[in-house]
């Protein structure tokens, strides 16, 4: 493998898979393919802007002609696909969108995949297609249970890439991971909207009580899992990848305050989102069997990344405006409003 198609590698976990792949293999080289949507951004490939084995084309994964163009341009062999409509909470209020890059997205990945004859496509999905567990973990083999149309579009766009395992014999390989932080994440996520908020001492809006559980892997530990998916897995497998440092929202609210010396009554309990799922958990050891485990445990990391956040508002700072501000108002102030109702009327 030489030429690597890294769609939506403009995003949090592409970017950070791109400068892991550029700074590991001194013979690869990395095309960027992404339609840069409101979470696309180029500042997030920064670090290897001017690296001469890197290039980056807009394009969008279900634009069929742009994507096969892309591909016979620079000899990919590989693609790697992380392009999708990523946050739950849009995909309750739109979720068009989903539906289109996350099911029909793959779709037209696969068929340039098998037409062209490339040698690899690997899916990044997520452990919301299995939908919550609230004990135990899920293995690979376990049944799909999306609740959300970002999981159930997640869940169609993968089973997709999974047939053509099946019936074409196109060489795919797919990694399901659970909740990832770190640098260069959009602040609509809980974890970078909470330290954004709280660095300018606004609200963090808990969910409900809080009490939900999220399996929280940083990106880096993401990225080295493709990476040996790709280098080591087996065609036609998918494989889990799970961190094993689960948490509550509420308490990595309370961390995030610790860690920025801020009060914990900025932390504002508003209406839950509509089929919250109480917990993701997932048995990674199919993957660690490979040798992957992952290398930053979360106290670290969350330090690390709230660092990051406060020494690099040049980044967060300009994302949060414009059709941000629209979203956050449409997010979180009727919620708002619904929980002050319900507490009137207790
Ligand atoms: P992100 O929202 O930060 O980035 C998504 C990227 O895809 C953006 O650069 C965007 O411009 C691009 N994109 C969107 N639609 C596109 C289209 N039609 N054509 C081309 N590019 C398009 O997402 P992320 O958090 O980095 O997630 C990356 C992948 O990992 C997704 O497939 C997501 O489902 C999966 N995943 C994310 C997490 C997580 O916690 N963030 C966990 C498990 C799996
Ligand atoms: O688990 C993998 C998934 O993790 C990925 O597939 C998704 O693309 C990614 O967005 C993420 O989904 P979550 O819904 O788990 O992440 P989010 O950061 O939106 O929310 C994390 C938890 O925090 C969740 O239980 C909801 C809660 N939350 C979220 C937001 C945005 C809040 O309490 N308040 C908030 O404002």
């Amino acid at each position: 493998m030489r030429n690597l198609l890294v769609t939506g590698g403009a995003g949090f976990i592409g970017a950070n898979f791109v400068q892991h792949m550029l700074q590991t293999y001194p013979d690869y080289r990395i095309v960027v393919f992404d339609k840069l949507t409101y979470a696309g951004n180029l500042n997030n490939l920064k670090p290897v802007a001017d690296h001469p084995r890197y290039a980056f084309v807009q394009g969008d994964i279900c634009d069929a002609a742009a994507v096969r163009s892309a591909i016979k341009q620079y000899d990919i062999d590989t693609i790697v696909n992380f392009a999708a409509e990523t946050h739950v909470d849009r995909s309750i209020l739109d979720p068009d969108a989903f539906v289109r890059t996350n099911v029909y997205g793959p779709y037209v990945l696969c068929e340039a995949a098998k037409d062209l004859r490339l040698e690899r496509l690997h899916h990044i999905s997520t452990d919301e297609v299995y939908g919550p567990i609230p004990s135990g973990r899920f293995r690979e083999e376990d049944r799909f249970n999306p609740t959300s149309p970002y999981a159930a579009a997640k869940a169609g766009g993968e089973l997709l890439v999974l047939s053509y395992f099946r019936t074409y014999n196109l060489p795919v390989t797919v990694t399901r991971g659970v909740n990832t932080y770190g640098p260069y994440q959009y602040p609509e996520k809980a974890i970078p909207l909470f330290v954004t908020n709280a660095i300018d001492d606004q609200p963090l809006p808990l969910y409900g009580d809080g009490s939900q559980v999220r399996d929280r892997l940083h990106a880096l530990d993401h990225a080295r899992a493709v990476d040996v998916v790709l280098h080591r897995g087996t065609l036609g497998e998918a494989y889990n990848v799970a961190a094993d440092m689960e948490h509550t929202n509420i308490d990595v609210a309370r961390r995030i305050l610790r860690l920025l010396g801020k009060p914990e009554t900025l932390i504002q309990p508003v209406a839950d989102r509509p089929a919250h799922d109480v917990r993701y958990a997932l048995d990674a050891g199919k993957l660690r069997a490979l040798g992957w485990q992952p290398q930053i445990d979360f106290e670290q990391g969350l330090a690390d990344t709230v660092r990051w956040y406060v020494e690099n508002e040049w980044w967060w700072r300009p994302l949060k405006s414009g059709e941000y501000l629209e979203y956050y108002r449409r997010q979180y102030l009727e919620r708002e409003r619904t929980l002050a109702a319900e507490v009137l009327k207790s």
